[in-house]
């Protein structure tokens, strides 16, 4: 198939070329002379106008001096006037050109039609000058980083019909007033996006005296909701009229509209300050067959009275209306999409809902938790629906039978919807062309069919948090997202696709009983982004992959070393081995191509030899999770190069988060004693866990400059020396553990000033001397310092001699930031009740913000 277009393509070409070369040798040999248009002047013109410009991607290449470009009306987004040759167009839309706009622009000075949209003119003022090309019918200077006040000579154009401005979306492009504006008498369609008008006051006014106008959109523009000249009307042909993103209030908005002329089509007020409910008056706009409202405040039910019979497309999404959607919605028979997601909607939808919605295309009820569906197993709805959109509805217990008659489907999203029933088998008949099918979170059951043909054309099928059982399907190579995870599918996988080719970007099959080897076909996966095979029972060789982002093979049996495969997949950010049988040295390349890496787990493995210190080149790292193997020697003093864990603010957040829509990132750590999972908190999280190996020599003062970490666990190591004497840098620290090592010396002072510090674990060591005494040490239970016989004072039964003083560990150098703060504390029963309540808030002043897993 796909050879068969490139082929085709390649012979278009080929064809062309031949065609193009034929006119040549034609118009030569025959002496012909080809008409040329181009007027000269104008021509020169253009060329000065080009040279000015930075033409990046040579879209003006056509424009040009050489003999073969001698007709300027051929160039590409010129056009002529076929009587008088004039240039009379120059449609440069969306050419990534940037540079200067000239004024010889000013010599075409018959040009009716200029758009230089979706350019970048670098916020650069809209020259004045375009205000002398008094025949323009047509301007477009939309989204091409314009900047600055509006050259008020635009009003200077009483030919122009329509026009369009807006400034990337930072509001830079101004306009102080709008009385320029009206001047332009013949103006038709006006749009202006994210122009700051806060200033134009006048701005009602002026619309008043456009009696043209028939498509008016002020996005975005910060209007000011100022009082309307009396009587306020406007044209009596305006049909659309938007006003999307400002901040008007209902009191002040709905009056003014119904004042509107009844020729009104489109009223678009959405993502405003709208309360209340929908005012009954507007369904006296019999014309209206576009309403959208989404993004606003409003509340009660859906008053049909207010709804126009003509309505086409309806869309209330994002309010907070809460009661029922009355029944009555079904008689507005044009309807063709109809939006009420993200409401709080409750009551019951029935057939009757629909029952003249002959043209309804699309439904979108999603997240309204309080609506159910009760609709007989023999529906045969009126619609054909393309779009359909139920999540969080309950439509269960049984799958929607109804749905069978619907054979137009592209989008059908039914997740979360409680339903309890296996997948019928006509589903994968019904409709050949779904692209996207989302039924998670349900409570299917039952065996997949072979699905790898039944799509010809799909994006996205996602199952996932169902208990569909038996081995996995074979699936439609072609899509891009493939989540079946957090089933109950078992069996080895000997093929899950049947092509050579695979375009799957995101696959996720984690959390099911799968088990065996991953079979070779996992080579030809070249476009993944996304893996996941977490919590199977895999075994045998990790195969050659490649991933491009993110890697979860946890909790599966798989042996052998990292696949030298990955060492490819330099933009990797995630990686999570742990709770394998992988073994080997960790490759010292780990940290010379994955300079991406935010997170690396290989917990719970077996990986031997020493800690590279190739892995403190990962500088963006956040999470080093190497516990639970038998890694020795001891820990690199080049960690603060790890300098994610030293800024605040790592830069990487958002850009990590949620790749695919619905799609997070998520892992387990062993976070103050208990496994937790957490789901899009990595950026808040910070972690060096390299406890139960076996580690020796001391703990290197670099490691206090990781300024942002929150946990740091060496514990069960075999590590020796004195504690970090200027551990109070480490202000962060939220989870501390140092046990069941050989530490010795005594407890750095530093740590009572440690006030974030929720869990601290120093027990089994041979720490020595006074406990620092503070309020906050004081908190901790006596199982933190238990284990050292020579270590005293409270939290610990065991009184200090009179005289003795914190220990201070004696080391020649890095002793900045030690001080001996010793205070003497009033102790009292008051402490130990502090104590617990200090500990319970803060374990779950953390825990808070991870999701548990299995919650
Ligand atoms: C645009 O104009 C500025 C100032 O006149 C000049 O410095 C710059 O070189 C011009 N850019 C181009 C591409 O001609
Ligand atoms: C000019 O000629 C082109 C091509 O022959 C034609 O498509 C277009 O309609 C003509 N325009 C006018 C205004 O006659
Ligand atoms: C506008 O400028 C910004 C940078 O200032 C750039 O990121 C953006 O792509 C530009 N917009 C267009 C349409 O070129
Ligand atoms: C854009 O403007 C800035 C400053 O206003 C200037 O430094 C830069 O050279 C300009 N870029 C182009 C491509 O003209
Ligand atoms: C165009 O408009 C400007 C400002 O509005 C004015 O000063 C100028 O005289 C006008 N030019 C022409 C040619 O009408
Ligand atoms: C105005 O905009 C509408 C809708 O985009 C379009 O159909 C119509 O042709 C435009 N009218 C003018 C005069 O540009
Ligand atoms: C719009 O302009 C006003 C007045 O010049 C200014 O105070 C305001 O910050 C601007 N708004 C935006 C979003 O730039
Ligand atoms: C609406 O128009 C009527 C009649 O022209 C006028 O009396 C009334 O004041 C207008 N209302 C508003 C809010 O402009
Ligand atoms: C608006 O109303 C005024 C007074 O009734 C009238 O003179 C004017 O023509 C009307 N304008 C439009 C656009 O209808
Ligand atoms: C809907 O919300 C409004 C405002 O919060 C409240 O007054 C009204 O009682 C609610 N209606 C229902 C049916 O819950
Ligand atoms: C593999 O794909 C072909 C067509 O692409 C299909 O006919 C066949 O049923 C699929 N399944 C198997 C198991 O071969
Ligand atoms: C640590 O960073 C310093 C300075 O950027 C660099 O000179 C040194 O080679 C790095 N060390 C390692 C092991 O990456």
């Amino acid at each position: 198939m796909i050879v068969d277009q490139k082929f085709f393509q390649h012979l278009q070409l080929l064809v062309i070329v031949l065609l193009l070369s034929w006119r040549d040798t034609f118009e030569h040999s025959t002496g012909m002379k080809d008409v040329i248009r181009c007027i000269e002047k104008e021509k020169e013109a253009l060329l000065k106008f080009k040279d000015e410009l930075i033409d990046e991607y040579s879209q003006l290449s056509s424009w040009g001096n050489e003999k073969y470009k001698k007709d300027c009306c051929k160039w590409s987004g010129v056009g002529c006037d076929n009587q008088t040759n004039h240039i009379v167009e120059l449609d440069l839309v969306n050419m990534g050109l940037r540079g200067n706009i000239s004024i010889s622009l000013l010599e075409i000075q018959h040009l009716k039609y200029l758009d230089l949209g979706e350019n970048d003119f670098n916020h650069s003022r809209i020259p004045q000058f375009i205000g002398s090309l008094g025949r323009l019918q047509h301007l477009d200077l939309s989204n091409s980083n314009f900047s600055g006040e509006i050259p008020h000579h635009l009003g200077n154009l009483s030919e122009l019909n329509s026009l369009r401005l807006s400034s990337s979306a930072d509001g830079s492009l101004t306009s102080t007033n709008l009385d320029w504006l009206s001047r332009l008498h013949s103006l038709k369609n006006l749009s202006m996006f994210s122009v700051n008008l806060t200033m134009a006051t006048d701005w009602l006014q002026i619309i008043t005296k456009l009696t043209q106008l028939q498509h008016l959109f002020l996005d975005s523009c910060n209007l000011p909701m100022v009082l309307p000249p009396s009587p306020f009307n406007a044209s009596n042909s305006l049909s659309a009229f938007g006003l999307t993103g400002n901040e008007f209030s209902s009191s002040w908005i709905f009056p003014l509209v119904f004042n509107l002329s009844s020729s009104l089509t489109l009223l678009d007020l959405s993502s405003n300050k709208l309360q209340g409910e929908i005012p009954i008056s507007l369904g006296n706009m019999s014309r209206l067959t576009s309403l959208y409202l989404y993004g606003n405040q409003f509340t009660g039910e859906v008053p049909c009275p207010a709804l126009s019979s003509s309505l086409t497309d309806l869309d209330l999404s994002n309010n907070m209306f809460n009661g029922t959607i009355a029944q009555c919605i079904g008689s507005l028979s044009k309807l063709e999409y109809l939006y009420l997601v993200s409401n709080n909607f409750e009551g019951i939808i029935t057939e009757s809902h629909f029952s003249d919605l002959s043209q309804l295309q699309g439904l979108y009820l999603s997240s309204n938790s309080g609506i159910s569906f009760n609709i007989s197993l023999g529906w045969n709805p009126p619609f054909q629906l393309t779009g359909l959109y139920l999540t969080d509805c309950n439509i269960g217990p049984h799958f929607p039978t109804w749905l069978r008659t619907q054979t137009r489907l592209k989008y059908l999203d039914i997740s979360n919807a409680e339903i309890s029933d296996t997948f019928p088998d006509w589903f994968w008949e019904l409709s050949p062309k779904l692209r996207s099918l989302n039924a998670s979170n349900n409570n299917f059951q039952g065996v997949l069919p072979d699905l790898s043909s039944k799509f010809s054309n799909f994006d996205s099928i996602d199952l996932s948090f169902n208990h569909f059982n038996g081995s996995l399907p074979i699936l439609p190579p072609n899509g891009f997202v493939v989540d079946l995870s957090s089933n109950e599918f078992s069996g080895s996988i000997t093929n899950i696709y049947n092509e050579t080719s695979c375009y799957w970007e995101y696959l996720d099959l984690s959390n099911n009983l799968l088990a065996g080897q991953l079979p070779d076909c996992f080579a030809n996966l070249q476009n993944l982004v996304y893996l996941n095979l977490a919590h199977n029972n895999f075994s045998g060789k990790i195969p050659s992959l490649k991933v491009t982002l993110s890697l979860h093979l946890q909790n599966n049996s798989f042996t052998g070393e990292i696949p030298t495969s990955l060492r490819s997949c330099t933009s990797l950010t995630f990686i999570d081995l742990s709770q394998n049988k992988l073994t080997g040295n960790i490759p010292t390349w780990v940290g010379d191509t994955w300079t991406y890496l935010v997170f690396l787990s290989l917990r719970s493995n077996e990986f031997f030899g020493s800690i590279p210190s190739h892995l403190c080149h990962l500088a963006n790292l956040q999470v080093l999770d190497l516990s639970l193997n038998k890694i020795s020697g001891g820990i690199p003093k080049c960690l603060n190069n790890l300098t994610a864990m030293i800024q605040v603010d790592s830069e990487f957040d958002s850009a990590f988060i949620l790749y695919y829509e619905g799609g997070f990132e998520s892992a387990f750590v062993t976070w103050k004693g208990k496994e937790a999972e957490y789901i899009n908190t990595l950026n808040l999280v910070k972690l060096i866990d390299l406890s139960s190996n076996n580690l020796i020599g001391d703990v290197p003062t670099e490691i206090t400059s990781l300024v942002t970490l929150v946990g740091l666990n060496l514990s069960r190591n075999n590590l020796s020396g004195f504690l970090p004497p200027n551990i109070e840098r480490l202000r962060s620290l939220d989870f501390l553990d140092f046990s069941r090592n050989h530490f010795s010396g005594g407890i750095p002072t530093g740590i009572s000033q440690l006030d974030q510090l929720g869990v601290l674990d120093l027990s089994y060591n041979n720490l020595s001397g006074k406990i620092p005494q503070s309020i906050h040490l004081q908190t901790f239970n006596v199982f933190a310092f238990e284990g050292n016989p020579r270590l005293c004072g409270l939290p610990l039964t065991k009184a200090c001699p009179k005289d003795e003083i914190a220990q201070v560990p004696k080391i020649g150098h890095n002793v900045d930031g030690m001080k001996n703060q010793e205070e003497d504390k009033l102790i009292n029963d008051g402490f130990y009740i502090s104590m617990a309540v200090g500990f319970v808030f803060g374990f779950w002043g953390v825990c808070g913000t991870f999701v548990l897993n299995h919650s």
